[in-house]
């Protein structure tokens, strides 16, 4: 659970790239583990790391990189997803800390989180500009789980409503500075976009493994399925896209190791190995016929949990937007 975190604060003193391995190879079997150590590391653990005081490195790191502690990221809202900077959790000053009203939507591992960083805004009149973040111990009154969604796929991760009612945050818990938490939000999701992106390799991995091992046993016209040249080139085409896709996302955790910029290259990975999961979930329930639209098989699993990571972590859209907008950046700088 502390793959990238350095050995001083507990962790493996690994890297990014090998997180998003771990990442693609927990998805290749399960995909809702997959996305649990995902939020955990990428979206609680690495903003505490990167982004955090020396105090709050000492304090929560070691916890979160036993596992000890789960943590979870808390930025959407009922009525704000894609626009992130809409959101309307208040966070009041008072006395030595902040107390935050509001609700969060979709948040993964919500109901199982010791450590949440959760978004609100000081000033509502500011918009993304008015929003901080704040490292919350969930143990604090005024914390509570009003749901836990039923969902789709991926139903071995637990997506929670959250409410916060008066809750209190110690002032030495402001992860970066007041009216930065927007950005913090950014940077944070431009690392999280890599691990899902991983997550969604794991998935298309899964449904080309599956449908290799079917075509070659599953019989039609007096002759395997794989022995068809239709089937051939859809497991051809198949095969390309995941590598295409894995080497995306490992050039993305690359740069981020480097230290390099990398939100466009991660918006990438994550668009391009979003839809590839996609795809190949839709063809691996029709290679499997039939019996791919059934429990039986793992194949309409994969069709449930890929659609997700076309979702969550920023939309398809919003990647293509952000693509576009860094693309623009750069021409304009040229
Ligand atoms: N890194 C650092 N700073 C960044 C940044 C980045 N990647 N992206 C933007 N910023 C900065 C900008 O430079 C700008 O700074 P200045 O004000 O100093 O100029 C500021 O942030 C505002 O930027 P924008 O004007 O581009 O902001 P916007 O309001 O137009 O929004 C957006 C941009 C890309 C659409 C953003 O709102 C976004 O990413 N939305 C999607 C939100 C999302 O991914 N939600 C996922 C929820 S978490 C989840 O799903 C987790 C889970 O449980 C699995």
């Amino acid at each position: 659970m502390g793959c990238f975190v350095p050995e001083r604060y507990g962790g493996a003193g690994s890297d990014y790239v090998s997180y998003a391995l771990a990442v693609e190879e927990l998805s290749v079997a399960c995909a809702a583990t997959g996305v649990i150590f995902s939020a955990h590391a990428s979206l609680a653990t690495w903003p505490v790391l990167a982004l955090g005081t020396e105090a709050q490195r000492t304090r929560y790191l070691p916890r979160l990189a036993s596992g000890e502690w789960i943590g979870c990221f808390a930025l959407s809202e009922p009525n704000s997803g894609s626009d992130a900077g809409s959101l309307r959790t208040t966070a009041r000053r008072d006395g030595d800390g902040y107390v935050l009203n509001g609700t969060k939507n979709f948040i993964t591992n919500g109901p199982d989180a010791a450590l949440a960083i959760v978004f609100a805004t000081l000033d509502t009149t500011r918009g993304n500009q008015g929003l901080a973040a704040f490292i919350v111990e969930t143990s604090s009154p005024g914390w509570e789980v009003v749901r836990i969604e039923e969902k789709m796929g991926i139903r071995g991760a637990h997506s929670a409503q959250l409410a916060f009612t008066d809750l209190r945050v110690p002032r030495e818990n402001l992860l970066g500075q007041e009216y930065e938490g927007f950005k913090v939000a950014m940077k944070t999701l431009d690392g999280g976009r890599i691990g899902i992106a991983a997550q969604a390799v794991g998935i298309a991995r899964a449904a080309l493994e599956d449908s290799l091992a079917y075509v070659q046993q599953r019989r039609a016209f007096g002759q395997a399925i794989a022995e068809f040249q239709g089937t051939q080139w859809r497991l051809a085409d198949m095969a390309t896209a995941v590598e295409a896709a894995r080497l995306l996302t490992l050039r993305a955790a690359f740069l981020k190791d480097r230290g390099l910029p990398y939100t466009k290259e991660a918006a990438m990975a994550k668009l391009f190995a979003a839809e590839t999961a996609m795809s190949l979930a839709i063809q691996g329930v029709q290679l499997h016929g039939g019996y791919g639209y059934t429990r039986e098989f793992a194949a309409e699993r994969y069709f449930r949990d890929a659609k997700i990571t076309e979702i969550y972590e920023g939309t398809s859209e919003i990647q293509r937007l952000v693509i576009a907008s860094q693309l623009l950046r750069e021409a304009g700088a040229r």
